[in-house]
């Protein structure tokens, strides 16, 4: 059965509304489109209330929001940090950017989590620090991560990028480990354009971000540099826009639910997995993600998918296999990151979706097979 169809559907599109625009209308209009105006502030302190958390730090993306969070715990040459091999980039360039050495886990399949049994394995006497994320919306139950560090002065950063509102037990993600990092890059779950958020509860580390995103500079004392800093601040009109979505979290978060429940609703799912395979967390969706049980099937789809005017997006390739770190690494450690990245794809995961576009996108997927000599 051939499906027609002419609608396009993009793999993601951000959706922007008159309560952003307004804010930011707002915002402009009284002169703030720098890095200066109490709205950043106001951003900030609706983020750490909604996480419980003491302090919260406003930074223009969240890699650069994973540099100060690593400088804040001291991390530098000498010392190993380590982080999952199936991950987009940031985290390991920010560790490497240290002058740390990087250190790769692989992760499950099951739920594409760093494997416990193998960072177990990996941590030495120079660990100072694990980066742990949390992936496509997955919890990664730290509190068995913490155990394995404990006694160890081993700190925890989170990588929360792509899952803000998963809990872990009844806490959210980024408020167990010791520094926490945010994107609101425009397909992350709430969005300010760029944007990235930290979170700690520990006044050093705050202190010592707050003068590291800002050039080493102290507000008590203007122009006079304490340390080596950056300009790694976020924009007034950024936070505009933050401030409206963080309104809306909660309906997006249901709306992102809904949109995954369709799909498998509709999906036929014999050829292939839909992350996570693992029940009963208290996940989110970010993307809605496939992995094919058999290879070489994940590019063909996405042609086929292309062909019909379906954007599908590829899986990250993992981290060792950048060219900058290729030679530090042998594939045949990271055999889950491997498979999962050259067999998953991610399925269109706007929040513009309909039912429609829902149903017409697993039809296609469902009967793909039959119309493409494989
Ligand atoms: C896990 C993870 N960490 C960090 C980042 C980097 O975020 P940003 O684009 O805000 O720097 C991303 C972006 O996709 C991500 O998925």
């Amino acid at each position: 059965m051939s499906i027609k169809s002419n609608k396009y559907i993009p793999f993601f599109t951000p959706k922007i509304s008159s309560e952003e625009i307004k804010s930011l209308n707002k915002t402009v209009k009284a002169g703030w489109i720098s890095s200066q105006g109490k709205i950043i502030e106001t951003f900030e302190n609706k983020f750490a209330k909604i996480h419980k958390i003491k302090y919260a730090i406003a930074t223009s993306n969240c890699t650069t929001s994973l540099h100060l969070a690593l400088l804040s715990l001291d991390i530098g040459k000498g010392d190993e940090v380590i982080c999952p091999n199936l991950t987009f980039i940031s985290p390991a360039n920010m560790i490497a950017l240290t002058g740390a050495k990087l250190v790769l886990v692989d992760v499950q399949n099951d739920n594409f989590c760093i494997c416990l049994k193998d960072l177990e394995k990996k941590i030495t006497k120079k660990t100072k620090a694990i980066i742990i994320v949390h992936p496509f919306g997955y919890p990664v139950d730290i509190n068995k991560i913490k155990k394995v560090v404990q006694n160890k002065k081993i700190k925890i950063i989170e990588d929360v990028a792509e899952s803000i509102g998963a809990k872990v037990g009844d806490k959210l993600c980024g408020t167990i480990g010791d520094v926490s990092c945010f994107s609101f890059f425009a397909n992350k779950i709430i969005t300010t354009g760029e944007g990235g958020m930290i979170l700690t509860n520990k006044k050093k580390i705050y202190e010592k971000i707050k003068l590291l995103r800002d050039h080493g500079m102290t507000k008590e004392k203007r122009y006079y540099h304490q340390i080596l800093g950056f300009n790694y601040r976020m924009t007034a009109m950024q936070a505009a826009i933050g401030l409206a979505q963080i309104n809306k979290l909660k309906d997006i978060l249901k709306k992102k639910k809904l949109i995954k429940k369709n799909y498998i609703r509709y999906l036929n799912a014999k050829t292939f997995d839909i992350f996570p395979k693992t029940k009963n967390v208290s996940s989110v969706e970010w993307f809605v993600t496939i992995t094919f049980k058999k290879q070489n099937l994940r590019n063909k789809f996405i042609k086929y998918m292309e062909y019909k005017k379906i954007e599908c997006r590829p899986m990250i390739f993992p981290v060792s296999f950048a060219k900058h770190f290729k030679n530090d690494f042998h594939k045949k450690n990271f055999i889950n990151s491997y498979n999962i990245s050259l067999n998953s794809v991610h399925l269109p995961s706007s929040l513009n979706l309909n039912i429609k576009d829902i149903k017409l996108v697993a039809n296609l997927i469902n009967t793909w097979e039959e119309n493409i000599k494989l």
